[in-house]
């Protein structure tokens, strides 16, 4: 049995797992991974790599061997092979892709044994999809986050927006519906609740309202109170 402590928050994208899941990583001193960042790293690889989707081997390789090193702040900055990515992630075509990869099984399975060795002491903190459900069954405390589709919209919007980033509302709208269905609908790992997870709508909640409700589950889990 792991001993090491696992945070695991999940949700959709736009629900607020990213900035919630660094907040309540700070305070608990806990690593941080932003598995989204993974399967968008690899969905830029693809691309770059001129990889074809259906092509198993060469996808599983590029999963396996893509060499990522996250900046000193943590998330803010990543290279793949090398090249700052940061920007590039982000982009439309990143969560495309991002998205795309992550309905292929073999990508899944390569990026599970990544995102493991993530768990180091004192503890940490997984946002994504699948990290209460699949990649971290045992987790300490999983929450869900939820919120709704014009409210996550809007929150990529200012989030691009601040980061430079041209983008629409009425198009990150659409992007975002088609992203839910196909995460939701994809056959491996689909984007539901854990059967355990503690669902938060957010929608109406303010970042620091969510964070100490968060708080107040880790704090009760890990006997920190
Ligand atoms: O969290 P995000 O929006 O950065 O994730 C981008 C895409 O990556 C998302 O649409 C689906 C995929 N993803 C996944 O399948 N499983 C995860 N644990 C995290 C992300």
């Amino acid at each position: 049995m792991n001993k090491i402590p696992v945070i695991a928050i999940d949700g959709p994208s736009g629900s607020g797992k990213g900035t919630i899941a660094a907040k309540v990583a700070e305070k608990l001193g806990f690593l941080l991974l932003d598995s989204g960042v993974l399967y968008r790293i690899l969905g830029i690889a693809v691309l770059k790599g001129g990889v074809h989707l259906e092509d198993i081997d060469r996808l599983t390789a590029l999963a396996l061997q893509m060499d990522i090193e996250f900046g000193p702040s943590g998330l803010d900055s990543v290279t793949l092979d090398g090249e700052d990515v940061s920007l590039e992630i982000r982009t439309d075509i990143g969560s495309q892709m991002a998205s795309k990869v992550g309905a292929i099984p073999a990508a899944r399975n390569a990026l599970f044994k990544r995102q493991l060795a993530f768990r180091k002491p004192p503890g940490l903190v997984a946002d994504g999809r699948d990290m209460g459900a699949v990649v971290f069954p045992d987790a300490a405390v999983k929450i869900f986050l939820t919120a709704s589709a014009e409210e996550r919209a809007q929150r990529r919007y200012k989030q691009l927006i601040g980061k430079g980033i041209d983008a629409t509302l009425p198009d990150l709208l659409q992007e975002l519906r088609e992203r839910d269905k196909r995460d939701s609908q994809r056959e491996i790992s689909p984007l539901k609740p854990a059967e355990d997870a503690t669902i938060l709508d957010t929608t109406h909640q303010s970042i620091d309202e969510v964070v100490n409700q968060v708080m107040a589950q880790c704090n009760n889990e890990l006997g920190m109170a």
